[in-house]
């Protein structure tokens, strides 16, 4: 099965490697394969890509310790020593292995390397596989904040294996699951019906499901000027929660589930300023609850989590936008909310999530 992504393909495959190899043999013959992996995915996956495709196995393999602390400018440069160290020039391609941190730092290292070598992504976490590794963002975080430095760079491919997701941990799994109900929400109100009866053994529709509802956004406004915004549904507040944790020496709060609590927050703001009802706010924090803990976020952080959001890429100095929910299944973008009502949502969060 495949999709038309914006400018490449994106191939969710059943069984077997089939497109990736016929990729690899025809488009990418002349070429010369990198790999960029973490530790985890190279423990629980790549022998199953090895035996798969001769070709990978000989190729020369840069392996990060896996997590989001990696996601950063000194590994960045790790790579490009190693991508030089081993002669990469403009006929490599950099096959991107392993969740949104290895596709969203890989993205980025190949955008800029002699002015950008090409991409294939082959995401194994869900996260990855029906959000990151569509529409081309990547990044790295530096000075604390997520994604400061990134470009928009499309692959030349992505090739999806759902297989892979057999080892991933639940909490990972339920990771991934918080962009699912994103996109329900903002977009699809039946996605939304179906997610509510999910019982977590096949993937594969989620993955179509999702990944449509991205590239369409996508397709419309590739560069995020406009309607793409709509997919920063829960990230406002979600990306502060994730920047805070990543900076204190606690355990880390993985990327969905802050957006998770991101997502009651501002549905509590969507239900106060933008129309959502009351009804449906509380459905959508029945089903969030269903799925995430609460996180617990120290009462004194609000000043640290405003300065965060004003830090996003998506604001202004001054002004917090936001997309809010109009219904579950319909969202608008640009919207702003006030100090005291953001404050008031996490507060509500406390209370209620
Ligand atoms: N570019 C985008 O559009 C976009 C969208 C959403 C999120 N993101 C980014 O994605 C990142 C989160 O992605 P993630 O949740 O995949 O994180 P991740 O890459 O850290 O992967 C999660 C964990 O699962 C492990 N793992 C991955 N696949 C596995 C498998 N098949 N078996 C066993 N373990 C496996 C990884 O080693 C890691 O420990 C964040 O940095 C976020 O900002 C980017």
């Amino acid at each position: 099965m495949y999709i038309d992504g914006t400018g490449y393909n994106i191939y969710i495959e059943k069984e077997g490697f089939d497109n990736l190899k016929e990729y690899i043999s025809e488009k990418a013959k002349s070429k010369r394969l990198f790999i960029l992996t973490d530790t985890n995915v190279y423990q629980h996956c790549a022998s199953i890509l090895f035996e798969n495709i001769e070709q990978l196995k000989n190729a020369p393999c840069f392996t990060i310790q896996s997590g989001e602390k990696s996601k950063n400018m000194e590994k960045v440069m790790d790579l490009f020593h190693f991508l030089a160290d081993n002669h990469a020039n403009r006929d490599t391609i950099l096959v991107c292995f392993g969740g949104g941190v290895v596709t969203d730092l890989g993205g980025f290292a190949a955008s800029i390397y002699k002015r950008g070598i090409d991409t294939l992504l082959l995401p194994t976490s869900l996260l990855a596989q029906i959000d990151a590794s569509i529409g081309g963002k990547t990044g790295i975080d530096a000075n604390g904040i997520k994604n400061l430095i990134g470009s928009f760079y499309m692959p030349k491919g992505v090739f999806i294996f759902p297989g892979f997701l057999k080892s991933l941990p639940e909490r990972e799994i339920k990771s991934g699951y918080a962009e699912a109900i994103k996109h329900a929400l903002i977009d699809n109100k039946g996605y939304w019906n179906y997610l509510k009866e999910f019982d977590f053994t096949s993937y594969d529709r989620m993955i179509f499901k999702s990944i449509e509802i991205k590239d369409k956004l996508i397709d419309r406004d590739p560069k995020e000027s406009g309607e793409r915004k709509k997919l920063n549904f829960g990230h406002t507040i979600g990306h502060a929660i994730e920047s805070y944790f990543l900076n204190q020496n606690a355990e880390l709060v993985l990327h969905g589930e802050a957006v998770a609590a991101g997502m009651i927050c501002e549905s509590y703001i969507s239900y106060k300023i933008q129309g959502l009802s009351e009804i449906e706010l509380k459905e959508i924090i029945r089903e969030i609850k269903k799925h995430f803990t609460k996180i617990t976020i120290p009462d004194n952080s609000f000043e640290e989590l405003k300065s965060y959001m004003l830090n996003d890429k998506k604001n202004s100095i001054y002004e917090i936008n936001f997309t809010l929910l109009d219904a579950i299944g319909t969202s608008s973008f640009n919207r702003k909310a006030d100090d005291t009502l953001i404050q008031e949502s996490l507060l509500f969060y406390y209370q209620n999530g």
